[in-house]
């Protein structure tokens, strides 16, 4: 949830080829000093003043929650922008102080007991941690290796970087099955988003003779993690990296299409930008990307009957639906809202966490060409995205010891879209 070019700026400096150890990591971009504010909306002109900021790169907007718009700001910005703001008279709240500090104290290391378990287990995943792809990719090995007669393992394509993008289905093979797809891992720094997809996989994978009917009887498709280059880029380089790693054009330009504006229902429209600086690059055409393209091809050749599609993104805690393009809604828009707040409900009743319930468009903002629109598009029923938490106190950088409460009441609302797919 954001627009800003500042991430950008830090990526063309980096143009050298070959890197000794220490070189790479002091390559690893530093948020010394940057800062997450809280920002009031609620004065006449104040979202005029932040977008003249922003342009300006003063600031990227991270999230909002309608009367406040979370605010990043690199050190160096940090006086002109409070001078700015008090001379506007619009009210601000410091909320993280030094973001280098919260990344570097976000993913701390398991103890040696854990890892023997691990070792011990076939598989490095657990919920404790935000892991690396390589943990990612063997967990659904494992998986499909353990449970054959269930799980299958499928690449559906390559990432500019050469990444498999990895598909896990679960099914108890009874051919009247509706289908679900459920993708994670389209915005590189959303954490969150792999860790829960992976969470619920290992729940059903684990546990599927003691499953409901409602989950035994449904044909289950996951992509983890859609955007492997920008994901490993943000554990290697650049945490706060958005888009993927499409090359910059050589001596000018930037690296990186934002996956979430390339998809081809509507693409270029509104909320979308045509500079490849830009965090919001729609790419030079609809399915540019090899990451969206693999998504494309997988459901044209898909012979299942999918009629829920879930994007899981960070931060706000919002079940969104569509239209993301502009403001507008589809003729069943309130089966969308009504199945929207029984999830939101449960939710709340699982964890405690609030999620607001909505238009993508009017509860944030239109930006075309999403992959919850074009799923829409293809006839696919109740198609949402899902912003995990949290609302703005960490951002995309949530601690850890957050994963497995987030997970669950993301996995109770899927039984309750579950429930109803099978009713209808
Ligand atoms: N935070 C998401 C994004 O900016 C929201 C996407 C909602 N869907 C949409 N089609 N606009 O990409
Ligand atoms: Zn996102």
């Amino acid at each position: 949830s954001d627009n800003n070019t500042l991430n950008n700026k830090v990526d063309t400096i980096k143009t050298k080829t070959t890197l000794t150890k220490a070189e790479t990591a002091s390559q690893k971009v530093d948020y010394s000093g940057a800062q997450l504010w809280k920002v009031s909306i609620e004065k006449e002109g104040s979202r005029g003043i932040l977008g003249r900021l922003r342009r300006r790169n003063q600031i990227a907007t991270w999230g909002t929650n309608g009367t406040a718009i979370d605010v990043f700001i690199k050190p160096d910005a940090i006086q002109n922008v409070t001078r700015v703001l008090s001379r506007e008279n619009i009210a601000f709240e410091v909320v993280i102080e030094d973001l280098q500090k919260r990344i570097d104290e976000e993913n701390p290391p398991l103890d040696e007991n854990e890892v023997e378990l691990q070792d011990r287990r076939g598989h490095r995943m657990n919920w404790k941690q935000y892991h690396r792809l390589e943990d990612i990719d063997g967990f659904l090995e494992y998986l499909s290796k353990t449970y054959p007669a269930i799980i299958s393992v499928n690449s559906i394509g390559k990432s500019h970087e050469g990444r498999e993008l990895k598909v896990l289905r679960i099914s108890n093979g009874n051919p009247s099955n509706k289908a679900i797809f459920i993708d994670g891992g389209i915005h590189a720094r959303e954490w969150i988003s792999p860790a829960t997809v992976t969470y619920i996989i290992n729940q059903f994978a684990e546990n599927f003779d003691e499953e409901s009917e409602d989950i035994k009887n449904l044909d289950w498709y996951f992509l983890p993690v859609m955007n492997p280059d920008g994901y490993e880029y943000t554990h290697m380089s650049d945490r706060l990296w958005r888009k993927n790693r499409r090359p910059g054009v050589a001596g000018r330009g930037c690296s990186g299409v934002d996956l979430n504006r390339n998809f081809g229902y509507r693409w270029g429209g509104k909320g979308t930008s045509s500079s490849s600086c830009s965090e919001i690059y729609r790419g030079p055409r609809a399915f540019s990307e090899p990451e969206s393209r693999a998504v494309y091809e997988f459901f044209q050749k898909s012979a299942a009957n999918y009629v829920a599609y879930i994007t899981y993104h960070s931060y706000g805690q919002y079940i969104l639906y569509p239209w993301g393009y502009e403001n507008a809604v589809p003729p069943d828009y309130e089966d969308l809202q009504s199945l929207g707040d029984k999830m939101a409900a449960v939710i709340q009743s699982t964890g405690g966490d609030y999620y607001s319930v909505g238009s993508s468009s009017k509860l944030l903002y239109p930006a075309a060409g999403g992959s919850d629109d074009w799923a829409k598009s293809q006839g696919i029923k109740y198609s949402y995205t899902i912003e995990l938490n949290d609302k703005g106190r960490y951002g995309f950088v949530l601690p850890t010891t957050y994963i497995e409460n987030v997970a669950k009441e993301s996995l109770a609302a899927l039984r309750v879209l579950a429930a109803q797919v099978n009713k209808e």
